[in-house]
């Protein structure tokens, strides 16, 4: 594992960018594995950046975010399609019908999850998975459970992400209480992985996900196995 300490958000998602930059340019096709919460939105910011620089050119990736809310569809600026869309594909030249994020309003979710699964699959799996953690240690909406679960599927969120997400929603009562999140499976697949993570309130996970044992009870300590993982860490 490649863990970075760095001393601001800034250069967090300086670098986070800079690593993401090197995998589309390197490759023809490259499949990025997107997050969404509050931590990737500076690397989205630089990646837009080097796009208008013209460094950077989307148009032949793929996207396949980890997870949305069961009951919000992309029209639902709360949803995480719709803070895909802008905060990242609508200012880029990444072709929209190449971007994927897991359909919470589908009828049936578990053929939702197959369905996604065998999308990453056939795209040959992902080049690099963007990730965030959550207080509580989970990654996508991987939430801590006395198992690892493999396939994209219908989680109960913890109560304290609901807790700690509902600093987006008007209030509390508001934030979907379910979600659909990619497994195991797909993250650890990645060819390469990419964690970010700041501020004092993560220090304690982060220190129990990368140098803890590895427990489902602290879902993103399961990086730890991964052969080509970065971890980006900022206190401030
Ligand atoms: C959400 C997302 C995760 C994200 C986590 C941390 O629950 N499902 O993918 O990593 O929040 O979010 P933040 O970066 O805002 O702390």
């Amino acid at each position: 594992m490649n863990f970075i300490k760095v001393d601001s958000y800034d250069k967090l998602s300086e670098m986070a960018a800079e690593i993401i930059a090197d995998v589309i340019k390197g490759k023809e096709n490259p499949v990025l594995g997107l997050a969404t919460g509050s931590s990737p939105l500076g690397t989205y910011a630089r990646l837009v950046e080097k796009y208008e620089k013209g460094e950077l050119d989307f148009s032949s990736c793929t996207s396949v975010n980890l997870d949305e809310y069961v009951g919000l569809d992309g029209e639902n600026d709360q949803s995480y399609r719709y803070f895909m869309n802008k905060n990242l594909f609508s200012k880029i030249n990444i072709d929209m019908n190449k971007t994927f994020v897991p359909n919470g309003c589908a009828s049936d979710l578990s053929s939702e999850g197959e369905a996604y699964d065998k999308m990453i699959e056939d795209l040959g799996g992902i080049d690099i998975q963007l990730l965030g953690i959550g207080l509580d240690g989970h990654i996508g909406f991987n939430e801590p459970e006395d198992f690892f679960t493999k396939e994209t599927h219908l989680v109960k969120l913890d109560e304290s992400t609901i807790e700690a997400n509902s600093r987006f929603f008007a209030s509390k009562d508001d934030v979907p209480k379910q979600a659909i999140t990619m497994g195991m499976y797909s993250i650890m697949q990645a060819k390469k992985v990419l964690l970010i993570a700041n501020g004092k309130a993560k220090k304690e996970i982060i220190e129990k996900a990368f140098f803890g044992k590895i427990t489902p009870w602290v879902p993103a300590s399961i990086l730890q196995l991964h052969s080509d993982v970065t971890v980006i860490y900022s206190e401030n």
